[in-house]
C-alpha cells in the first residue's frame, strides 16, 4: 500500500481542493468556491488538510480553529479510496492540530441522512448532542 501524507493546502491547491470537492464531498457548503476557500486560508492558513497518495490528492477536512472552538468541516476522501483508514488519518490529523492550538473540543455538522458519515465519525470518538440544532441566517439576502 502507498503510504499516505498529510499536509496543509496552500492557495496553489485551491482549483485542486474545489474540483475534488464536487467528486468526493458530500452536498455542497456555502463556501465553496475560490473566493471561499481563499478566505479561510488568509485567516487561518493551516486549517485545510489534504490526504495525498504519490502526490495525488485522495482526501481533505478544514480543521477550522477560531480561538474559542474547533470546527471539522469537508471530511471527504475519493470514492475509490474509501474503508484504507484515509478519514481516520485526517481527523487525527485534525485532532493533533486542534490540541496543538489549546482547542478541547472538535465539533461538526453531519446530516441526519448521511449515514456512511456516521460511521466514519462515530468510529473516531464523535457522537451526536440532540439537543442542538442549527440556527442559521444568510448574511447576504
Ligand atoms: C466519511 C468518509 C470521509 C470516511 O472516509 P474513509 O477514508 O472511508 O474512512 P476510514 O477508512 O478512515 O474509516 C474509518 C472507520 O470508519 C468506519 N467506516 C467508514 N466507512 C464505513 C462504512 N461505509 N461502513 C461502515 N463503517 C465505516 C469504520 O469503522 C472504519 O474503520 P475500519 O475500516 O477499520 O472498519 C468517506 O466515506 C467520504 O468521503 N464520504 C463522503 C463525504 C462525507 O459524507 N463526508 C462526511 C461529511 S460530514
Amino acid at each position: 500500500m502507498t503510504e499516505l501524507q498529510v499536509r496543509a493546502a496552500t492557495p496553489a491547491d485551491l482549483d485542486a481542493v474545489l474540483a475534488f470537492w464536487k467528486i468526493a464531498a458530500e452536498g455542497t457548503s456555502i463556501s465553496d468556491d475560490s473566493d471561499g476557500v481563499a478566505r479561510l486560508l488568509a485567516r487561518d492558513p493551516e486549517s485545510l488538510l489534504l490526504a495525498e497518495e504519490e502526490g495525488e490528492l485522495v482526501g481533505t477536512v478544514i480543521a477550522g480553529f477560531d480561538g474559542w472552538r474547533c470546527h471539522l468541516y469537508r471530511l471527504a476522501v475519493h470514492p475509490d479510496r474509501r474503508r484504507r483508514g484515509t478519514g481516520g488519518a485526517l481527523l487525527a490529523a485534525a485532532e493533533a492540530r486542534f490540541t496543538a492550538l489549546g482547542g478541547r473540543r472538535g465539533d461538526a455538522m453531519v446530516l441526519d441522512r448521511n449515514e456512511l458519515a456516521h460511521h466514519a465519525w462515530r468510529a473516531a470518538g464523535y457522537a451526536p448532542e440532540p439537543q442542538w440544532s442549527r440556527w442559521v441566517k444568510h448574511l447576504d439576502d
